[in-house]
């Protein structure tokens, strides 16, 4: 048994998150605080934090689209994210350096996935760099192939689960 709980977001946790997320990715590629904040108040149910004693350890962040095309920059924002959308977007899995690999994100990721099948949500899509490919293909993500997206100035990789 792991001594961590998987649970949805609340306002109190993006600090912590975005302190997170500014330790896991480069400047160009981190998102802000407010659109974390943002990001946690339109879609609380697609954001799940990783929570060890009072401290938040990882998450996993995303939205609801109608949209199909993920190259669309467009996506990362609230302005987008339309709850009847039947695709997830995962926009950031970020696991605190000193956590990481004990399977803090594969447990984010399968709670995620369960809770999406639960929203009768289609499919779940990402963006992610190659060395990561395997990764996500152990949960069942197909790799689509390299994106358009040019986030950060870096190549991403198209990745993609139906239900
Ligand atoms: C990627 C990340 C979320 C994984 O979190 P985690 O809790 O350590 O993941 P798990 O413990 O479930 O799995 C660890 C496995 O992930 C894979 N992995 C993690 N980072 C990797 C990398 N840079 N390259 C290749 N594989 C990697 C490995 O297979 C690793 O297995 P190992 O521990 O035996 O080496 C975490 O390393 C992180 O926050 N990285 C920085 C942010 C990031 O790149 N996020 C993904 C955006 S698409």
């Amino acid at each position: 048994m792991s001594d961590y709980a998987i649970r949805e977001v609340s306002a109190g946790d993006v600090v912590a998150c975005h302190a997170i997320e500014q330790r896991c990715f480069r400047p160009e590629e981190a998102a802000s605080l407010k659109v974390m904040q943002q990001r946690a108040a339109c879609f609380p149910e697609g954001f799940l934090v990783a929570e060890k004693g009072e401290k938040i350890i990882g998450f996993l962040n995303s939205g609801a689209t109608h949209d199909e095309d993920l190259s669309n920059d467009r996506l990362k924002s609230c302005d987008s994210h339309d709850g009847t959308g039947p695709n997830l977007v995962v926009f950031s899995v970020a696991v605190h350096p000193d956590s990481q690999g004990l399977g803090v994100a594969a447990r984010l990721l399968r709670d995620f996935l369960n809770r999406a099948r639960l929203l009768e949500k289609k499919a779940v899509m990402l963006l992610c760099q190659p060395e990561l490919v395997p990764y996500y293909a152990r949960f069942g993500f197909r790799h689509l192939g390299p994106s358009g997206s040019r986030h950060g100035g870096v190549a991403w990789h198209e990745m993609k689960i139906e239900f």
